[in-house]
């Protein structure tokens, strides 16, 4: 079947053109970009080392007892521009708990960095967000910050950091974590995109919330025919902020012969939630062979996914035997190319994973890699005999 591509971005000019989409992305909430991105974890320290080692995040901050914090504990990771917090519970019953109980580890907080958390709050919510947390300034020796937040899909939430009158090592209430182990980075610069999973007929609820609430402006479209195999299928749209930085796609699941990769998700998670990370890296063969090493989990391409490579990209700068040693995707859009790999769940739920990703001039998500992406997941979801 043909695959009708809506890629908004490319019809300059026309009711959907890049001035439409610049238009379209109101300005009522100014995003500076990713400000950080919060798990809640059953067991904060051993993942803190699992993303440590694995993934060659940096010690950055700390919160617990040592803090004065008593009722959890928090580690603050780097990497180049990406940071991210491991929260375990210290206490027997609270929403951290109940969260890990019925999520399993997974992304609770989304944090956007703004001017001004206080208009980010009121903008959204008198638009329809559900409050999280009302505007609260906190602060300690290295100035303040104002945070607030609003509710997305399930029960993950968009915190508001307004940081400019504070030059501490991360929030209030936060030290410095100093280690004596510091594995080296593996070349992760940024995030590049965070993929919700929502469930049957919502994508278009959640897409409406990011247009309507967020003032995001919707630049991408795939339906079942582009992205579905013998037995799987799911429909994504791709929300974006007016400045770009912040992507959003947001998938649900579609009718195929068997349960799809979104389905399986949404039973192990008890409902809507991150299901990957997407980081940007400068180097993906380094990347991913230094992650490879460190026992970082992808999954497997066949190596017939490489026979016609040229044939449906095009030249590449890379080595074709380098990318199909380490199992790296690539795609072609009109402006460029990307490279781009997944990892396996990391968590013990078949939930979140993360992808690591290349971008060559292509804004896009690598369509075309998506049968052949589908395919290897099938074979995941075939030996938890979840399929
Ligand atoms: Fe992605």
């Amino acid at each position: 079947m043909a695959a009708e591509i809506k890629d908004l971005r490319n019809l300059q000019n026309t009711e959907y053109g890049i001035k439409k989409l610049f238009d379209d992305a109101e300005d009522f909430l100014p995003l500076l970009g990713t400000d950080y991105v919060e798990l809640y974890v059953g067991n904060a320290k051993q993942s803190a080392h699992f993303y440590k080692t694995a993934f060659g995040f940096q010690s950055e901050a700390y919160a617990g007892l040592e803090t004065g914090v008593n009722d959890r504990v928090s580690y603050v990771l780097k990497q180049d521009k990406i940071r991210l917090i491991l929260t375990t519970p210290l206490e027997e019953n609270g929403v951290i708990n109940e969260h890990i109980n019925k999520h399993g580890d997974g992304v609770k907080v989304m944090a956007l960095w703004v001017e001004d958390a206080a208009s980010a709050f009121e903008e959204t919510t008198k638009r329809g967000a559900k409050p999280f947390m009302e505007p609260t300034r906190e602060e300690d020796g290295n100035g303040h910050v104002i945070k607030s937040g609003i509710y997305t899909y399930g029960e993950t939430v968009h915190i508001f950091v307004e940081r400019k009158d504070y030059n501490g090592v991360f929030l209030p209430g936060y030290k410095k974590w100093e280690s004596h182990y510091n594995p080296e980075p593996v070349g992760l610069k940024f995030i590049d995109h965070m993929v919700g999973n929502v469930g049957w007929n919502e994508m278009n609820t959640w897409c409406k919330f990011y247009a309507e609430v967020m003032g995001f402006a919707q630049i991408i479209s795939f339906d079942d025919k582009d992205i579905s195999t013998d037995y799987t299928a799911l429909m994504s749209k791709v929300m974006s902020n007016g400045n770009g930085r912040i992507k959003f796609p947001i998938n649900e699941p579609a009718e195929g012969k068997k349960k799809s990769q979104i389905e399986e998700y949404l039973e192990f998670y008890n409902g809507a939630g991150v299901q990957h990370i997407a980081v940007a890296t400068d180097n993906i063969v380094e990347t991913v062979s230094a992650m490879r090493d460190r026992g970082v989990e992808f999954l497997y391409v066949p190596d017939t996914y490489y026979d016609d490579l040229l044939d449906r990209v095009g030249e590449i700068d890379e080595d074709v035997e380098e990318l199909k040693k380490h199992g790296i995707l690539i795609d072609r859009d009109d402006e460029g190319y990307l490279l781009q790999l997944f990892t396996k769940p990391v968590v013990d739920r078949p939930t979140m994973f993360f992808e690591i990703i290349q971008r060559k001039g292509a804004q896009s998500f690598g369509k075309g890699n998506f049968k052949a992406l589908f395919e290897a997941i099938e074979r995941e979801q075939e030996n938890r005999g979840t399929l």
